[in-house]
């Protein structure tokens, strides 16, 4: 699976830039954001995980980028950020520093200069991250003016393996959002299938119990986090339950992937909720420590396990590196979860606030004019 990605790196590295064409175009991508059931939480060298993660696709909550683009061999890489219609240092900076970042595999980024108008379909405020969908959304533009700039066009896998791979160079979870339901990355002590690179989309044939699956985002608190995933990650270094930590969950990836294709919700949720609680585990025993979960996170998830046996239903929570606390359930059991939230969590929640998402079909190039 490699070979190609190798082959596309060594095939645009080796063309010399000084004898391509100066051109210019418009291209513009929506991707998708995604929830980790299995949580990637540790990197080694270039953003290699040090376990295998697996999520899920989502369809609501997604980036949207711009991109107008001039290429010069003559000229030097200028960068333009709007976020939401106004200039955005930080996103900006960000942004540069990537493209700085990747100029060994795509060479022609020296020579660009880049307009990029980007947004999120969901409020900004809120608390969700977005560097997964809108790295990918980024990775994909920079593909699409790669085939512009040499006027050649990859196989579509190819195309989506490549993006995978220039996403995660960018944020390591944003190389999952190239796929359409599930996404598998990083390799594994159990199966052959997972890759370090990229992500992959094919991850077998899932169940009919994990076609149609929904994630309510229950915003809990939207104030700025004590602790960015990077220094999360970088405090696994030295973390002293790290290596048990990846073990487990190398060992739940195979667990979900068993759940998925067979249809087994109490295998899913079991290992989907010790996912989300060893994560946070792992953040409150690092040095330094810290603790992102508010009293009203511990309060819904109580809620969430006194509902789940009553009523005998498939209802999970997940939490990413945050306060907010995502509902995993079936989408046959949508109306029961809905009058769940309105009338026993909504207290709970920032300004009443949640967000009905589920599975999405991945990326979508658009009309730059839409
Ligand atoms: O992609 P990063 O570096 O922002 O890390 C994401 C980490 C988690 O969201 C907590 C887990 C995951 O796998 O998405």
């Amino acid at each position: 699976m490699l070979i190609p990605l190798i082959l596309l790196i060594l095939m645009t590295t080796s063309t010399d830039i000084n004898q391509t064409k100066p051109s210019s175009g418009r291209v513009a991508w929506r991707a998708p954001s995604n929830i980790a059931f299995v949580k990637y939480w540790g990197k080694r060298d270039r953003q290699i995980p040090t376990n295998p993660s697996l999520s899920m696709t989502l369809k609501n909550c997604y980036s949207q980028m711009k991109v107008e683009f001039n290429f010069d061999p003559s000229q030097k890489m200028q960068v333009e950020v709007l976020f939401e219609g106004k200039s955005n240092d930080k996103f900006q900076s960000r942004i540069a520093k990537y493209l700085e970042s990747i100029c060994l595999e795509l060479p022609f980024v020296s020579h660009l200069s880049l307009k990029i108008d980007s947004m999120n379909s969901f409020p900004h405020s809120a608390g969700i991250a977005s560097s997964a969908s809108s790295m990918a959304a980024l990775a994909l533009t920079l593909c699409s003016i790669e085939e512009h700039i040499y006027g050649k066009k990859s196989e579509r896998e190819e195309f989506f393996q490549r993006a995978s791979y220039l996403a995660r160079l960018a944020s390591g979870s944003a190389c999952r959002s190239l796929y359409p339901n599930y996404a598998l990355w990083g390799q594994s002590l159990h199966f052959q299938d997972g890759c370090n690179e990229y992500a992959i989309g094919d991850i077998g044939e899932i169940s009919k119990e994990f076609k149609e699956v929904c994630d309510a985002i229950l915003l809990v608190d939207s104030s700025v986090k004590d602790v960015s995933s990077s220094a999360g990650h970088q405090l696994m270094n030295d973390h002293p339950m790290a290596q048990n930590k990846y073990l487990l969950s190398d060992a739940n990836t195979l667990s979900v992937l068993k759940a998925l294709r067979e249809g087994d919700w109490a295998l899913f949720g079991e290992v989907l909720e010790s996912e989300a609680l060893s994560l946070h585990a792992m953040m409150m025993t690092s040095n330094p420590s810290f603790i992102l979960l508010k009293p009203n996170s511990l309060a819904i998830i109580e809620k969430v396990k006194r509902y789940r046996l009553e009523k005998d239903l498939p209802l999970f929570f997940t939490i990413d590196a945050g306060p907010n606390i995502h509902l995993i359930y079936p989408k046959t059991i949508q109306v029961d979860v809905e009058e769940f939230i309105e009338n026993q969590l909504k207290d709970l929640l920032e300004e009443g606030k949640w967000i009905q998402d589920m599975i999405g079909s991945g990326p979508e190039e658009i009309e730059f004019d839409s």
